[in-house]
């Protein structure tokens, strides 16, 4: 990696930091699957991207999310979660987020929920599953006295024990703002000749870090077969790797794709964990056949650094963000063979309008200048409109629209 002369001095180390950690790994195993590369590029403690990255979204960031166009988005959501958790029976609910990063959304919804739709809020505990300590630090900082409505959790399994030891089930909604597409994957890369899916593995030449094809990695064959299971007894979908033969023949040779275990273990965990209510994820995506469409030739896999996308994913580790799309049609099968309802599967400007047109209808609603100005970004084709999509779904709820 390059460093210009602005970059601090804090920068450089924590860079070789990271990457003497990704070498000795190498070193031991071999090679590495993509997927532990991103993770220890995103999340090795105190060195990871979005370890001390705090500042990473928004205007002056590396990039720019639903939140950071105002606190519209938080306000619609607000909204449709009055709506829906009206319809619980119970005196308690709580909302749970994942992928809180700055906590500037929750602030967006706590103040929403507070100043709009007072006995919501009162009736409400909003929980955060947050693994990383720095992460939890900057949530309360941003939420300032809503902190007091927060409670924080590392994973699912410390929720689940709390709820097991309060005697309560969760009822409410269980939602994330772009996390899953910044879950680690694995990539694949079909082989005409041998007629085989290839995973490209992470290994060093010299100092310099390249991609290197092998055989399909133990997570990756235990993958195939979940997605194999649930394509039998749901239904078909052009998901890896359940493809035809004749889609097959027709791949060009080098087709990239990736897969994302940890997108679906998430979602099961989450559709598991919830007795009662909604779950939603907002995220950058595409639906499962979408992932083999003739554009898609090199995969959906990005690094984001300063506003600009690039194609030198292994270039800086600790230094880019690293996405990949979310496979929708994956996550939905997932949470249907949980026993959930598919209540919305769509793209993030037609849920938006639906919420805001709901408000209009309901409560008059009226959008200021600026609130206009957020609305258009948040759905326009050309922005944030058509990129992301949103999957809600729903168990013991009414899953009408
Ligand atoms: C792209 S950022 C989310 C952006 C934020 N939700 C927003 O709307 O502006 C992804 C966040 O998910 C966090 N994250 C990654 N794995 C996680 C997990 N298993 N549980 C909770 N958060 C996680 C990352 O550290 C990062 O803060």
């Amino acid at each position: 990696m390059v460093f210009s002369s602005s970059t601090d001095e804090h920068a450089i180390k924590r860079h070789h930091a990271l990457t003497a950690l990704i070498q000795q790994e190498a070193d031991r195993r071999g090679k590495l699957s993509f997927a532990r590369f991103m993770e220890l590029a995103l999340y090795a403690p105190n060195l990871g991207y979005y370890e001390q990255h705090r500042k990473s979204i928004g205007r002056k960031g590396d990039f720019f999310t639903s939140v950071s166009v105002g606190p519209l988005f938080g306000e619609l959501l607000a909204c449709q979660f009055a709506d829906w958790l009206k319809e619980l029976s119970s005196s308690r609910f709580a909302i749970v987020e994942a992928g809180a990063h700055n906590g500037q959304l929750a602030q967006d919804i706590l103040s929403a929920l507070k100043s709009d739709h007072p006995s919501t809020f009162n009736r409400v505990d909003y929980f955060v599953i947050e693994p990383s300590p720095n992460r939890r630090q900057w949530q309360a900082e941003q939420l300032g006295q809503l902190a007091d409505k927060v409670r924080w959790f590392e994973s699912w399994t410390d929720l689940s024990s709390f709820h097991d030891r309060s005697g309560h089930r969760l009822t409410g909604i269980v939602f994330a703002n772009e996390l899953l597409d910044a879950l680690p994957v694995h990539r694949l890369r079909w082989s005409q000749m041998s007629r085989s899916w290839r995973e490209q593995f992470v290994s060093f030449e010299g100092s310099e870090l390249t991609f290197v094809d092998g055989d399909p990695s133990p997570e990756v064959e235990a993958y195939s077969r979940r997605i194999a299971a649930l394509a039998r007894s749901g239904k078909t979908t052009l998901l890896w790797p359940e493809i035809p033969d004749q889609l097959l023949d027709v791949l060009p040779d080098g087709f990239v794709t990736e897969i994302c275990p940890s997108a679906g273990d998430w979602w099961q965990q989450a559709a598991e964990t919830l007795n009662k209510g909604w779950l939603m994820t907002l995220d950058y995506g595409l639906s499962a056949d979408e992932f083999f469409s003739p554009a898609r030739t090199k995969g959906t896999l990005r690094a984001y650094r300063q506003h600009h996308v690039t194609d030198d994913i292994l270039g800086a580790p600790g230094e880019q963000d690293l996405t990949a799309h979310v496979n929708f049609g994956a996550i939905e099968l997932v949470g249907e063979s949980t026993g959930m309802n598919t209540f919305w599967s769509g793209s993030q400007a037609d849920f938006l309008t639906w919420v805001l047109s709901n408000r209009v209808k309901a409560a008059g609603w009226q959008l200021s200048r600026d609130q206009v100005r957020q609305f258009q970004t948040l759905t326009h084709p050309d922005h944030l409109g058509r990129s992301f999509r949103v999957l809600v779904q729903a168990r013991q709820v009414n899953a009408a629209k």
